[in-house]
């Protein structure tokens, strides 16, 4: 099979692969600067940044990606949402992913930069809003995404209704992790592929071992839908901190910085987050695609680049 050539406003990267946005401190500029030089998008997970951080981590991407592709990913729902894309404006980044919830303002804000805006979306509703408002593409995100969801269907689904609904090319997200995967994607209309949990499991994804460890060895079954505090449901792996929020024990916020711009307060998202990056798998959510149980190895981003590709193009 021949690749689609993926064309976002004036981009257009070697491979049409994106590495999906990871927050609080999961992506950073190891991997994208590591996906960008291997010929996909790579994206840097800014929410949870501090702003100066930021920057800093945009700047040590693009020296890695030897003139590819950079993006950041940002979550609506965070507080500093607006200040974090100023931030990556001014470092003239080339592409920002907006992910939970809708922003007309980060439209404004790029329209005179030339930076395109891609939404995350899972629903031809929200597709068409985002074709609308300017969006140079769409992420069509599926229920097998790891993270927060914003939908119960099936990527397989949506992916064909969101291409059929709007002109702009349509990202498929949810689940991919081999070159079938992809090709079946491109199949149903899809002109590219995100993947975040393959990512994970890089030699340049700067998590603790222990995350990708939980990865590796994580079952089917395992594979969970929680409740998170910013109100979206999201799929996790199963562990002990998962054990307490069921029976509804999970530790109170404490020390809030009101990170979210609504937040449940049933615990904190962040924290918990932050501690399954840093290692303490037994206090954190650990975040994960439902297709994390097949893959079996940690490789390098080039590795995985080529293995995807070359499955994709023997079928
Ligand atoms: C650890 C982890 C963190 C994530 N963080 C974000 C995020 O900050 N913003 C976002 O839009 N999506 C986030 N996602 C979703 C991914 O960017 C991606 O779209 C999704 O996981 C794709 O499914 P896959 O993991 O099966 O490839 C996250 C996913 C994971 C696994």
């Amino acid at each position: 099979m021949q690749l689609p050539e993926l064309v976002i406003g004036k981009l257009i990267p070697k491979y049409p692969i994106i590495q999906g946005g990871m927050a609080v401190r999961v992506s950073t500029s190891p991997l994208a600067g590591a996906v960008a030089r291997a010929g996909g998008i790579g994206v840097i997970g800014a929410t949870g940044m501090f702003v100066e951080e930021l920057k800093e981590e945009i700047r040590k991407a693009r020296e890695m990606a030897c003139g590819g592709i950079i993006g950041i990913n940002l979550m609506f729902a965070a507080r500093e949402f607006l200040e974090l894309t100023q931030a990556a404006i001014k470092e003239k980044i080339d592409i920002i992913f907006v992910g939970a919830g809708f922003s007309r303002e980060v439209f404004r804000r790029t329209k005179e930069s030339g930076i395109s805006v891609v939404p995350i979306v899972s629903s031809v509703r929200a597709a068409r809003l985002a074709e609308k408002a300017g969006a140079a593409a769409v992420v069509a995100e599926g229920f097998e995404a790891g993270g927060h969801l914003g939908t119960d269907r099936s990527v397989k689904e949506i992916v064909p209704e969101i291409v059929e609904a709007v002109k702009i090319p349509v990202i498929a997200a949810g689940g991919i992790v081999s070159g079938q995967d992809m090709a079946d994607m491109i199949n149903l209309g899809a002109k590219g592929i995100q993947m975040a949990s393959r990512f994970v499991l890089s030699q340049e994804c700067t998590v603790a071992d222990e995350f990708k460890q939980a990865y590796l060895q994580a079952k089917e079954e395992d594979l969970v839908i929680i409740k998170s505090p910013v109100g979206l449901p999201g799929r996790a792996i199963r562990n002990k901190f998962i054990t307490l929020l069921e029976r509804g024990e999970a530790p109170e916020p404490e020390d809030c910085d009101a990170c979210l711009k609504d937040c449940s307060a049933e615990y904190c998202i962040l924290k918990a987050l932050i501690n399954s990056r840093d290692g303490m798998m037994d206090e954190g959510v650990i975040f994960a695609g439902k297709n994390v149980f097949k893959m079996k190895d940690i490789l390098p981003v080039d590795t995985i680049f080529k293995r995807i590709i070359a499955e994709y193009s023997a079928i």
